[in-house]
């Protein structure tokens, strides 16, 4: 039967109709001059050459050949919807945002995505998910960038662009336009083995989910949270869908993506628009703010890392529904500019060096993908607070500013009272320890373990999803056509356990390689002492 039509335009306004494209009498140019005609060019008679003089004419296609702005870099293909965030109020022990406080509610905009495929391809593919939230919060806007999986590929910002090089289509064939089996992706992640733990839960159930209604969401990296008296702690986000979490195997991922590629978008807007609203609760693993910055022998400031849920349980501090699709594509979910650096008085960020980059890269490209350092006054992007900044002029400046004195201080314009209160930013101040007194270019070694994590992964798998992991490999690694890096990607695998080692070198008919790293079997155990460190919120 395939699948059901949506809406032409995508989207519907509250009362069920959609809105009109064009509104008024006429039809008119950009500058409102009335048109008669929009069907014919002006020309010497009906066969005569087109006239330069034709404004019409140019303007319409001018503005046509200038319709497309650079994809995302990473994340180009995505789907969004608007919604409301409350607050459980469960969250004040640990931080003063308000936008958390008990019944309070706030305008939210997710934008969930996949990261290597272009804008025009399909929804289920192998890959990583994006999960963005924009909070529109009374103290500015807080955003949330996450992903479906818990770690990252690499621990230090320095190594995004190899990895996404890696990961994207051969630069000479342009092939595959998703992430699935090729060998400049197989190349980087054997030869970089931080990178094992997120490859494994891509080549679990999670790198195909059903739909982006029943997927986690995670901030990956720990923040810091400040309470009213001062006080701080170490968190990680979550997102909990009420759906729970689901897959789709690689079979129904292969059939839909081929009947349906937009398989995830329609799903979401379908369902949207059908009143079947999907929810999300947001939680916080809590942890002291030591300073080693490390929970149960765990850093964290290290992405590739996670902590067990049996050591440090998610708590619930509020919930988000999705109730209204975007009315226009490329306003809201093409030109939404997400930024780590969003951050509002309660919440900070924390020295992990990917966590750092990150705060560099996201203002950088949407200058470039946005053209120029204005989209902030876009629509989607304005703050639903008020805004009171000294930046001036620039491409695509549409405030009209007022006032002669925009720097600080200044005796001529009304002088800077707001500069009263420096508690009410989002900074928080803490003590910063540099026990190295050189520079340096390295990683802690407590950065070194990059395999007993995924071989927790692997142990906390039921029967059918290690079969799906072991499916996963040998498809994956089946179509490298260099030998050298299955080679490699079995070494990986043998470092994570043996049995799934055996599994894979049998289906690529190759020998199994012996493990280099020890394997180690040790589950977390919630012991009571650990228990008594989780802070709990209530
Ligand atoms: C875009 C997540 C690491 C650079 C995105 C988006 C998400 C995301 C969800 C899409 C935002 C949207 O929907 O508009 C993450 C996560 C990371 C990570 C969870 C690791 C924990 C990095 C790093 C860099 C980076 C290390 C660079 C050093 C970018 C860029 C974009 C992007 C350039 C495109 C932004 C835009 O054009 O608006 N990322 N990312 N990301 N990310 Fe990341």
């Amino acid at each position: 039967s395939g699948p059901r039509p949506v809406s032409p335009t995508g989207a519907r306004s509250r009362d069920g109709r959609a809105a009109a494209a064009q509104q008024g009498e006429r039809l008119t140019t950009a500058q409102g001059d009335r048109l008669y005609d929009t069907d014919h060019s002006l020309k010497a008679g009906p066969r005569g050459p087109v006239l330069l003089q034709d404004h019409h004419l140019r303007e319409k296609i001018t503005h046509f050949d200038h319709e497309r702005i650079p994809e995302r870099v990473v994340h180009a293909r995505g789907a969004a919807a608007h919604g409301v965030f409350k607050g459980y109020g469960r969250a004040a022990g640990v931080t003063k945002a308000a936008f958390l406080g008990k019944g309070v509610e706030t305008d939210v905009f997710v934008r969930f995505s996949t990261v290597l495929g272009s804008r025009g391809s399909a929804d289920t593919v192998r890959d990583t998910r994006g999960f963005a939230t924009k909070f529109y919060t009374a103290e500015g806007t807080f955003d949330l960038v996450g992903n479906n999986i818990p770690v990252f590929f690499i621990q230090d910002a320095i190594k995004f662009p190899d990895i996404i090089h890696a990961g994207k289509p051969h630069p000479d064939r342009e092939i595959p336009q998703a992430q699935s089996a090729h060998d400049t992706f197989w190349d980087f992640v054997t030869l970089h083995t931080e990178a094992t733990h997120h490859t494994l839960w891509n080549m679990s159930d999670r790198g195909i989910p059903r739909s982006y209604r029943m997927m986690e969401g995670f901030g990956v990296h720990t923040f810091r949270l400040e309470n009213a008296a001062g006080e701080t702690t170490l968190v990680k986000f979550h997102w909990k869908p009420k759906l729970g979490v689901h897959s789709l195997v690689w079979e129904e991922a292969q059939i839909a993506g081929g009947v349906d590629p937009d398989f995830h978008r329609r799903d979401l807007a379908d369902a949207i628009e059908a009143g079947a609203y999907p929810e999300w609760e947001l939680g916080i693993q809590t942890f002291p703010d030591t300073p080693e910055q490390t929970f149960e022998g765990i850093d964290l400031l290290d992405s590739t890392k996670i902590v067990p849920e049996e050591l440090a349980p998610v708590q619930p501090i509020g919930l988000l529904t999705l109730d209204r699709n975007p009315s226009n594509y490329f306003a809201e979910t093409e030109q939404v500019a997400f930024h780590l650096g969003h951050l509002v008085p309660g919440i900070d960020v924390t020295d992990d060096p990917l966590f750092q980059g990150r705060l560099f890269s996201y203002l950088d490209t949407q200058i470039s993908r946005l053209g120029g350092p204005n989209f902030g006054q876009l629509p989607i992007n304005r703050p639903h607070a008020p805004v009171n900044d000294m930046l001036r002029d620039g491409m695509h400046q549409t405030a009209v500013h007022r006032g002669v004195a925009p720097y600080h201080p200044n005796s001529l314009d009304a002088g800077c009272p707001f500069m009263a209160g420096a508690d009410t930013g989002a900074d928080i101040e803490v003590p910063v320890e540099l026990p190295a007194s050189r520079k340096v270019r390295e990683a802690p070694a407590s950065y070194d373990d990059h395999f007993s994590q995924a071989r927790l992964f692997w142990l906390s798998m039921s029967p059918p999803e290690r079969e799906h992991i072991v499916h996963a490999y040998s498809f994956e690694l089946g179509k490298c056509y260099e030998q050298a890096i299955k080679e490699r990607g079995l070494q990986s695998l043998a470092n994570i356990d043996t049995e799934l080692c055996a599994q894979v070198a049998a289906a690529l008919g190759l020998p199994a390689p012996e493990p280099t790293e020890p394997l180690r079997d040790e589950q977390p155990s919630p012991a009571l002492s650990q228990l008594g460190r989780i802070w709990p919120l209530d």
